[in-house]
């Protein structure tokens, strides 16, 4: 297949600009096939040494990056604010709001953004508005009981998976920026996406350091074959899903630990109490009835659980929390609830809405007893 002079330059300008960084040849080529279909990897590659160094720098051997005055440009805007207790929430595009950002600005970041990429775009709200699915799943009412909306990971495809990575890398690029050294990021998660969002924001220079599972009855998995339950009634077509992992990433130190909680309050998580390690093990429960009402999102995430893994991001209790997937507000109000200053940005201007009523609701909550089932130390 032959492509119109520069096509494919322009693809790889696009990818790049995309994630807001550089990207390895190997996975330049990947993104350019997926937007254009068979292009052979070493037109790529020449396309590439033929542009550099006029639009592409080669940052270190094998990997590329956009020259700056080739960035296609950010927008300077302003973003609508509002306050509420130690909360300032943001009205807007987060990779809008994080590119205005100042550099190391943020002390943590514990969000939940969205999968699909369309599922919390205009179209598919609509219609989850309208109750007509779309990527959301609508399961039926079950013994009188609505039950909640979920989006489908499963239709995503190849290009969606690439194009999910790309927007992980981008997203890791923007928080690598605005956070301090040492600074904790947690990242809402699903088992069959959680290796994506931990290698793609690896690869913009954050730290992986493990997973936090929210053990919780999902209604995800377990079901018998579709159209042949009865004839394999004994088969799960994959395992009923009983947590949640929560990637954890951390912004790379600047010297030693100590000298990061001194310098910075960063550089790793405080203690439910003083003879309890922060674990990875934390018991939940699905989103309760009282706190969907106050704040109907389809995502909400749970007081109980967010109050615990808020507390825990910052060690010394001091700093910033930023949640650049605000949604219903569940992470600003548990800041609130604990004292902890935070940030939160949404681009739904229902959601926006919802979160500013129902933040200050969901902070004078009572929670279910917080217990955490890590082990004392010795
Ligand atoms: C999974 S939900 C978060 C729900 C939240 N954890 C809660 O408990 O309510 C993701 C949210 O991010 C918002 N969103 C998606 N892309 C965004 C963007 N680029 N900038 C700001 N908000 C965005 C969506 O509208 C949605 O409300």
């Amino acid at each position: 297949m032959s492509f119109a002079p520069g096509v494919i330059r322009d693809s790889i300008v696009s990818y790049l600009s995309n994630i807001d960084g550089p990207a390895t040849t190997y996975e330049i080529v990947a993104a350019v096939q997926h937007h254009l279909g068979e292009v052979p990897a070493s037109s790529v590659r020449s396309y590439l040494s033929l542009n550099t160094p006029r639009i592409f720098e080669r940052t270190e051997r094998g990997t590329y990056g956009l020259k700056e005055n080739s960035r296609i440009p950010h927008t300077n805007s302003e973003f609508p604010i509002r306050r509420i207790d130690r909360a300032e929430l943001f009205f807007g595009d987060c990779f809008e709001w994080m590119a205005q950002q100042k550099p190391q600005s943020i002390h943590a970041v514990v969000t939940d953004p969205p999968y699909g990429l369309v599922e919390y775009t205009e179209k598919e709200t609509t219609k989850l508005r309208a109750g007509k699915g779309g990527v959301w799943r609508i399961p039926p009412s079950f013994d009188g009981h609505k039950r909640a909306p979920l989006p489908r990971f499963t239709t995503l495809n190849d290009a969606d998976l690439v194009a999910l990575r790309a927007f992980f890398v981008r997203f890791g690029n923007h928080v690598k920026r605005i956070c301090v050294p040492g600074a904790n990021i947690v990242v809402a998660s699903n088992p069959l996406l959680s290796h994506i969002v931990a290698d793609a924001m690896t690869q913009s220079g954050l730290e992986l350091r493990g997973y936090i599972a929210r053990q919780v009855m999902t209604m995800r998995g377990g079901d018998r074959p579709k159209n042949a339950h009865l004839e394999f009634d004994e088969v799960s077509v994959m395992p009923r899903s009983q947590w949640e992992p929560w990637v954890v990433l951390r912004a790379p130190l600047e010297g030693r630990v100590q000298d990061n909680l001194r310098k910075w309050g960063t550089g790793g998580f405080r203690r439910p109490s003083i003879s309890k390690p922060f674990g990875d093990l934390i018991k939940s429960h699905p989103t309760p009835a009282n706190e969907k009402k106050i704040s109907p999102h389809p995502s909400l995430k749970p007081q109980g659980f967010m109050r615990q893994i808020v507390r825990g991001v910052l060690p010394l209790g001091e700093g910033i929390i930023l949640d650049p997937f605000m949604g219903g507000g569940s992470t600003l109000a548990a800041a609130n609830a604990i004292g902890y200053n935070s940030k939160g940005v949404e681009r739904d201007a229902e959601y926006y809405e919802l979160a500013h009523s129902a933040i200050p609701k969901l902070t004078a909550l009572a929670t279910r007893s917080e217990e955490s089932n890590t082990e004392e130390d010795d």
